[in-house]
């Protein structure tokens, strides 16, 4: 295993006994592409991450954000471009804008901001891939379920 390897490998989640359910929306060119490449490369990150493939983060409305919370993820989070590289040039700029509004929408309705977030990646930066989805998983992990699964 090389030193970058060794860097992203997966950190072990907060023993808690609650492995959360947690959905990504990722980018065709980007983050999508740094999964496929971390799982080339044999880097593990967390199992219980789902991965949505989209064409762009633009794609990704509230709706989907909400659809997702309601049918059981207790986080989620949005994978994109990095700002600037989008292939639609402004679709993460919307995305950006579209998690921002969900995470007024999740706090006034008691599920949480801190369980949305949005990242910006390049396909090559499979390390922070894998570093993105240990950051949401032990986040989320420490949070508990979402109150809609309680
Ligand atoms: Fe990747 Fe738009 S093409 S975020």
């Amino acid at each position: 295993m090389s030193d970058q390897q060794e860097q992203v490998a997966v950190k072990e989640a907060p023993k808690t006994g609650f492995t959360p359910r947690i959905v990504a929306f990722t980018c065709n060119f980007c983050a999508y592409a740094a999964a496929d490449l971390a799982g080339s490369t044999r880097t593990e990150y967390p199992v219980n991450i789902k991965l949505i493939r989209v064409p762009c983060t633009g794609r990704v409305d509230v709706v989907h954000i909400l659809k997702a919370f309601e049918n059981g993820a207790d986080g989620v989070y949005v994978a994109g471009c990095l700002e600037g590289n989008c292939h639609f040039a402004e679709g993460n700029y919307w995305a950006k804008r579209r998690v921002r509004y969900a995470k007024k929408i999740l706090d006034e309705i008691g599920i949480g901001a801190r369980r949305l977030e949005m990242f910006n990646l390049s396909a090559a930066m499979f390390g922070r891939f894998v570093e993105v989805a240990n950051i949401m998983n032990d986040r989320i992990t420490e949070m508990g379920p979402s109150p809609l699964n309680k």
